[in-house]
């Protein structure tokens, strides 16, 4: 990938919108309407329904429904403790805040995405991102590269720790309640995401006097199986493709927002859907979001339509490793739908 400005200093040094370089500025990026329509709300899934016998039947179904339709949910009451999410809120602002020089100390290596930088650039002349990110692997414990976890503040290793395990637990349910949905025995998704590989990307959004013109981050879909994302203040700038247009999505106090990843899509051969997405900027105030991927413990996982899904039908997808997945994914600019579509058969 190519080296390019860090975004927080670059916003940091403009005085006005002239100076925003034109690297960031886009022609297409409003083409598609942005409309919040009262007749479509993004659903609501209370967790505690879906352990709860009483009532899971019709939150299974309402799961169900969510995948299928949305891609995207809002997902309440997931009993990850108020002081879990606030820590790690508290220390990512904190670690933001750092002078530069600081937060370089753990910056990405070559060819590498782990660590503080940017991402998906492969060319010279692609528009850029107006962001900056932290992206760690924190599952499985093996793979933690500790050395690439700020030692600042003092307390976020361990923040990201707790809020860690508690994230692998919540997507470790809803995995399993997804694959009920499918009519998958359970053991066939958990043999798939049993200590499942689980990575954090701390989104870094500044303001930009020209926020209508940039992105913080391309239209994507996610590559993971299952992520769960955190609003960490309270800006809002989430937009997700419903019907050809950008629906807002407005997080509910301490709600988490779950979405569909690609590699779910393609293992339920398209009848859970991978939806597209993408960040957008404030004029005056920075966004920050955590995103938690989760996805196949091993890269030699077999990515591929399920054959209790599939049955006497047609596979939608080519089948593939977890690992050459990842590959064609990382290597490539985000760019909406445009490599989910070439795995189609
Ligand atoms: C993401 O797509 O990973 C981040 C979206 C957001 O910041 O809301
Ligand atoms: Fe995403």
């Amino acid at each position: 990938s190519i080296d390019v400005p860090n975004v927080q200093a670059l916003a940091a040094s403009i005085a006005n919108p002239a100076d925003v370089p034109p690297r960031y500025v886009r022609t297409e990026a409003k083409a598609d309407p942005v409309v919040s329509d009262g007749d479509s709300e993004l659903p609501v899934i209370d967790f505690s329904r879906l352990l709860h016998h009483r009532f899971s039947k019709e939150e299974y179904a309402k799961l169900h429904h969510a995948c299928a339709d949305w891609g995207f949910f809002q997902l309440i009451n997931h009993g990850v403790p108020d002081q879990v999410m606030e820590k790690i809120k508290a220390d990512i602002v904190e670690f933001f805040k750092l002078p530069l020089e600081e937060k370089k100390a753990f910056a990405q290596l070559p060819n590498s995405l782990e660590g503080y930088g940017q991402a998906f650039v492969m060319s010279d002349d692609q528009k850029l991102d107006w962001a900056d990110m932290l992206s760690l692997i924190t599952r499985p414990l093996h793979s933690r590269n500790i050395d690439l976890w700020p030692a600042q503040p003092l307390t976020f290793r361990d923040s990201l720790s707790c809020y860690s395990m508690e994230l692998k637990s919540v997507a470790g349910t809803l995995l399993e309640v997804m694959a009920k949905n499918l009519g998958v025995a359970p053991e066939e998704f958990s043999s798939i995401f049993q200590d499942q590989t689980q990575a954090v990307r701390f989104n870094y959004y500044p303001p930009c006097p020209r926020a209508d013109e940039v992105l913080g981050l391309s239209p994507h879909t996610d590559g993971s199986g299952l992520t769960l994302l955190l609003q960490v203040n309270d800006v809002e700038g989430l937009h997700i493709r419903k019907r050809g247009n950008w629906f807002p999505v407005k997080p509910l106090p301490g709600a988490l927002i779950a979405n569909i990843g690609d590699i779910i899509e393609i293992l339920s051969n398209g009848v859970y859907k991978s939806v597209e997405h993408q960040a957008i900027i404030n004029v005056k105030e920075e966004r920050l979001s955590i995103a938690t991927f989760h996805g196949p413990r091993e890269y030699s996982a077999v990515v591929g339509p399920l054959a209790e899904i599939v049955k006497g039908c047609n596979p939608k997808y080519v089948s593939m490793s977890y690992g050459e997945f990842m590959k064609a994914y990382l290597s490539t600019k985000l760019e909406g739908r445009r490599l989910m579509e070439s795995l189609k058969l």
